[in-house]
């Protein structure tokens, strides 16, 4: 369901990679809410949102570090954008979680597919063109 596709590619290899592996956890998060073995999600969703949010530090300090590298003019309004998504990653809080499980992972993918493919597209792939 979430993949990388040829569109989203920036060309710039680093960043490239990472925004598959992001694409990846999305893909692990998809997989876990048509998972009806598991009546409890609650560890797995918790597993997930912390790997999306180690991971996108992670990817932000990179792409950010190689805008600098390449004194890249927009570097701004991408930082900006960068904390937005963290600071809203912080909000998902997992006593509400709780309640209804299903329902939080989807408000989770949405947000996440939505915020990232907007960005790479609108975004990230301006820096691959400097
Ligand atoms: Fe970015």
């Amino acid at each position: 369901m979430y993949e990388m596709k040829q569109e989203y590619l920036t060309g710039i290899e680093l960043i490239d990679e990472e925004h598959k592996k992001i694409f990846e956890i999305a893909e692990s998060a998809y997989q876990l809410l048509h998972n009806e073995l598991l009546p409890d999600k609650y560890d797995h969703i918790s597993l997930i949102l912390n790997e999306l949010r180690d991971y996108t530090k992670k990817h932000f300090a990179d792409e950010e570090a190689y805008m600098e590298s390449i004194n890249y003019k927009r570097m701004f309004t991408q930082k900006i954008q960068h904390q937005k998504f963290i600071e809203k990653l912080e909000e998902f809080d997992m006593d509400s979680i709780d309640e209804n499980q299903d329902a939080a992972i989807l408000d989770i993918l949405n947000f996440l597919a939505d915020w990232l493919i907007e960005h790479i597209l609108e975004n990230d792939k301006r820096i691959g063109e400097e």
